[in-house]
């Protein structure tokens, strides 16, 4: 039985005096949560304030992006070793919109899931298809590329200590959520790709997330769905009482 994980992707959101009031209204909404992994990713300089406030709690903190050298002439970079000190215990890896915007590959994402691993961290490697993607039938050559050009390219071990997102683009911000059902035929597909690359037992093993307008509306739905191993929300969790909300789906 995979355990769930409902992870919080605050994206350019919220200081740190933001971060510690988010907490403190989150934390008691959510003590009694045992039935998933929590986590949330809060911008780079509102880590620390997060770490610190979810201090004694069961909540994680992950971080949105990483660089893959250990350390270097690279302006304006985060090292892994750096989001460990910080008391991060997740990463991000190749949203969409680091994708879309910042010329991120699946080179990269494949050199910065390497990284994180080494430092220890879980990395979470986001793959899903574009709008136009999907509408010329596309999909599944789309995510098993970026599969096999990422997260493939890592070693069966390495593997073992990998979540993948999936994150329609078309879906990211727009309100308009994948079904359960199209979420859950991509999910078994990448597990049919994780089974073919590595075997059966990672494959069964790994935890897929489904990103995308997750809402405190739709999350049932979603994880009615066996195939869906938890959710990466973005706008719904920077208000407590909706991501609460949402990981509080099963009572
Ligand atoms: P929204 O939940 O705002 O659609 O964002 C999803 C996302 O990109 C999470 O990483």
């Amino acid at each position: 039985m995979r355990r769930r994980v409902i992870a919080g992707n605050w994206k350019m959101f919220k200081t740190q005096a933001e971060t510690r009031a988010f907490f403190a209204a989150f934390a008691p909404l959510v003590s009694r949560a045992k039935h998933c992994d929590m986590v949330i990713a809060p911008p780079f300089t509102a880590i620390r304030a997060a770490v610190e406030a979810a201090r004694n709690t069961d909540i994680a903190i992950s971080a949105q992006n990483l660089h893959w050298e250990k350390e270097g002439a690279f302006t304006g970079e985060i090292s892994a070793a750096m989001l460990v000190e910080a008391g991060c215990r997740y990463v991000i890896i190749g949203h969409s919109e680091r994708r879309q915007f910042f010329g991120e590959t699946d080179e990269s994402v494949a050199k910065k899931t390497k990284a994180a691993l080494a430092a220890g961290l879980l990395p979470i490697v986001c793959v899903g298809e574009t709008l136009a993607q999907r509408e010329s039938g596309q999909t599944h050559k789309v995510c098993k590329t970026q599969f096999l050009d990422g997260p493939g390219t890592l070693t069966p071990e390495e593997f073992s200590r990998i979540l993948i997102a999936y994150e329609p683009v078309w879906a990211i911000g727009t309100g308009r959520t994948a079904t359960p059902e199209i979420a859950a035929d991509v999910h078994k597909f990448l597990r049919e790709c994780a089974a073919e690359k590595f075997s059966a037992s990672p494959a069964s093993a790994l935890r897929i997330l489904y990103g995308g307008s997750v809402k405190p509306d739709n999350i049932k739905g979603l994880m009615a769905q066996e195939e869906l191993d938890g959710a990466l929300v973005g706008g719904a969790s920077l208000d407590a009482k909706s991501f609460a909300s949402i990981v509080n789906f099963a009572s």
